[in-house]
């Protein structure tokens, strides 16, 4: 994916049950399309092949198992979602942590079945040891700032700035995501120039009165 990388996170909130996922999915299409920035969508599992055979921009998996094809009952599993029509999923999320060797057997089976890998890194220490699994993008989200009103961008731009050298410095062809609180274009605009590619976001989308609206904000800079 070329920059910037902008990954809109469903998450699990009520306002995407009931097909409000496609519906936001198709939202994120249309903005795209107008603006050509490729917005990623990353919507929660039971509506995963539906929104990726309705829309036009990259779908994202929220987790995936690291279980090959076979007697995997109920797991999420890599060739699944490169089947349905996905091209990537995140994996190690803050509000899915997995264990680290889980995380590199997840990214092992990924890149068997050509699917891109997001890991979700809570600071730039994990991240350091992370990029070790050789995914295609490390996303350095402070838990402690998820869901919440300040921007990592603004609040702890350090933490960013020392990801993106500490993932350089492992493997230069790991790119770099930030998350945790981005609401606005200002927001992504700092985050690619603290270094990023770009970033990954939830509520400032998800929960909007007018997602569009937020959504042409995010990259009327870019
Ligand atoms: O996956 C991104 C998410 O964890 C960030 O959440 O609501 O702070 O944008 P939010």
């Amino acid at each position: 994916m070329s920059k910037p990388v902008i990954i809109v996170n469903f998450k699990a909130y009520g306002e995407v049950e009931r097909g409000g996922a496609l519906n936001l999915a198709r939202l994120c299409d249309s903005v795209s399309e107008e603006t050509g920035i490729a917005i990623c969508v990353c919507p929660p599992t039971v509506d995963l092949g539906l929104v990726a055979q309705s829309v036009s921009v990259p779908v994202l998996s929220q987790n995936i198992d690291p279980h090959a094809a076979g007697s995997a009952t109920g797991w999420v599993t890599p060739s699944m979602v490169k089947g349905c029509g996905a091209i990537g999923t995140l994996i190690n999320h803050s509000e899915h942590r997995i264990p680290k060797n889980q995380i590199e057997e997840c990214v092992e089976l990924s890149k068997g079945v050509d699917l891109m890998t997001v890991i979700c890194a809570e600071n730039a220490h994990a991240a350091m040891h992370m990029a070790g699994f050789r995914p295609d993008f490390i996303a350095v989200e402070p838990p402690e700032l998820i869901g919440g009103d300040i921007s990592v961008t603004t609040a702890n731009p350090t933490v960013i700035e020392d990801t993106v050298e500490a993932v350089k410095k492992v493997n230069s062809s790991v790119r770099v995501l930030c998350g945790a609180g981005v609401k606005t274009g200002e927001d992504v605009s700092t985050a690619i120039e603290l270094g990023t590619s770009g970033v990954l976001l939830a509520s400032g989308v998800v929960k909007a009165k007018d997602p569009a609206a937020v959504l042409r904000d995010l990259v009327k800079h870019l």
